[in-house]
């Protein structure tokens, strides 16, 4: 994949290789069986009590509600989620049925994370690629899809096939392409108290 990165020490190749596209297939279809696989990965993730804070709205290409979707995108991000295959919109339980402004659990938006990072892993396992992204309206999307009081829209996932030959202008197709990089690990493991760092099994060049 042209943005695997080299990672000491070597981790899953499927964890390695992930990385949110933004150049995807326009004729790619994601079918039924496809989506049941993705959401039936989140569907084990782990949470909170088993409390499975979690929702999806799955809007494929092409379809009406999908054009509602793609009419709440912010700039940046409308230049490519509408050529992805497939959005996914995900939820979490924030408020109690009866009373919304009772928290639900605290751990909720924690557990959609989970959920949506199991579906990740599931898609790179199927030669699929997914874009987690935040730009959006989310005030619209709650109100054109229905969604209840003590729901809370979080992200829009986007789904498809990763097409390096994707019709894209330069800007994006140098942004897609362009080196993954993170912090390293010595900035956010520390051992015996907060900032004290962890000495790890290699050290490093
Ligand atoms: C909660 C969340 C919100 C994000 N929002 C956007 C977004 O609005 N637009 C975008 O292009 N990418 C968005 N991203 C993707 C991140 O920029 C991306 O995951 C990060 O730069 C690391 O790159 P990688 O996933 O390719 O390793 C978002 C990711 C997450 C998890």
């Amino acid at each position: 994949m042209p943005t695997d990165v080299e990672t000491r020490p070597q981790i899953h190749p499927f964890l390695r290789e992930r990385w949110s596209s933004r150049l995807f297939d326009p004729g790619h279809e994601i079918t039924e069986g496809d989506f049941d696989q993705l959401l039936e990965a989140a569907r084990w993730a782990p949470s909170a009590g088993n409390s499975q804070p979690w929702a999806f709205l799955v809007l494929r290409r092409g379809e009406p509600a999908h054009g509602r979707f793609v009419a709440t995108l912010s700039r940046g991000n409308s230049g490519w989620v509408p050529t992805a295959s497939a959005v996914l919109v995900s939820l979490y339980r924030a408020g109690d049925d009866e009373d919304p402004s009772l928290t639900y659990s605290d751990y909720a938006a924690y557990d959609l994370g989970q959920a949506v990072a199991m579906l990740t892993v599931q898609a790179q396992t199927m030669g699929l690629g997914v874009h987690q992204f935040a730009g959006f309206d989310h005030e619209a999307v709650t109100e054109a899809f229905g969604v209840p009081p003590a729901w809370r829209v979080t992200t829009g996932i986007a789904i498809g096939r990763f097409d390096p030959a994707a019709p894209a202008d330069d800007s994006l197709r140098e942004r897609d392409l362009r080196p993954r990089v993170r912090r390293p690990l010595d900035e956010f493991v520390f051992t015996e108290a907060f900032g004290h760092p962890r000495r790890r099994a290699e050290a490093l060049d």
